[in-house]
């Protein structure tokens, strides 16, 4: 696949394809409109990594569906985790009763995820769930469990759609190796 703009040498090797995400992506829509039947789920995206996998993942849930968001500290300019999370934004309105589903874009240490799961679980929703497009191989403590996977990855930085490396290529239409520094 050729890049949609000058990647200065930064992308490696395309580990998902733009098809290959439409494809899960409506699957896991599938997945939770049957699961969730009868109930409005909320998707709590954690921005800004989630906000494409997110928008997406709510037009393949053929039913009522509603959203919010979060955003939290990350990486900041370095591909290492700080193992720091910090609410930035929290959510909009309450999710009391609500049928929740925590949607990240990775989870790597999990770290973000644990955070946040007990954050939202504290909020007495009716249910809480979670979803990740993509979980990192080896490296997750397999005390996060994650109810909806999108596909798991080597231990390699990635970027692309939504993800990002120093704040830029989240417009990938796929998910690539970052070669960078
Ligand atoms: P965790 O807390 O270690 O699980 O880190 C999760 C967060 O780190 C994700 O929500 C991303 O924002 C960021 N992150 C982890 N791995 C990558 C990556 O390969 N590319 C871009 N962001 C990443
Ligand atoms: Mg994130």
């Amino acid at each position: 696949m050729t890049a949609p703009y000058p990647l200065e040498g930064d992308l490696g090797e395309i580990l998902v394809t733009a098809e290959q995400i439409k494809t899960r992506v409506d699957e896991l829509g599938a997945q939770i409109a049957d699961d969730m039947a009868g109930k409005t789920p909320l998707l709590v995206g954690v921005l800004k990594g989630s906000v494409i996998f997110v928008s997406d993942l709510m037009r393949s849930i053929h039913g009522p569906v509603d959203i919010d968001f979060m955003a939290v500290s990350s990486y900041g300019n370095s591909t290492e985790s700080s193992g720091v999370v910090k609410i930035i934004k929290d959510l909009d309105a309450s999710i009391e009763g609500r049928d929740v589903i925590l949607c990240e874009d990775i989870i790597d240490s999990g770290l973000t995820m644990q955070y946040l799961y007990e954050h939202l679980s504290n909020q007495s929703p009716a249910s809480l769930r979670t979803c990740s497009l993509l979980v990192r191989e080896g490296r997750t403590d397999p005390a996060v469990s994650v109810d909806y996977v999108g596909f798991e990855l080597p231990p390699a930085f990635v970027i692309g759609y939504g993800l990002d490396a120093k704040h830029k290529y989240r417009n990938l239409p796929y998910i690539g190796t970052y070669t960078g520094d």
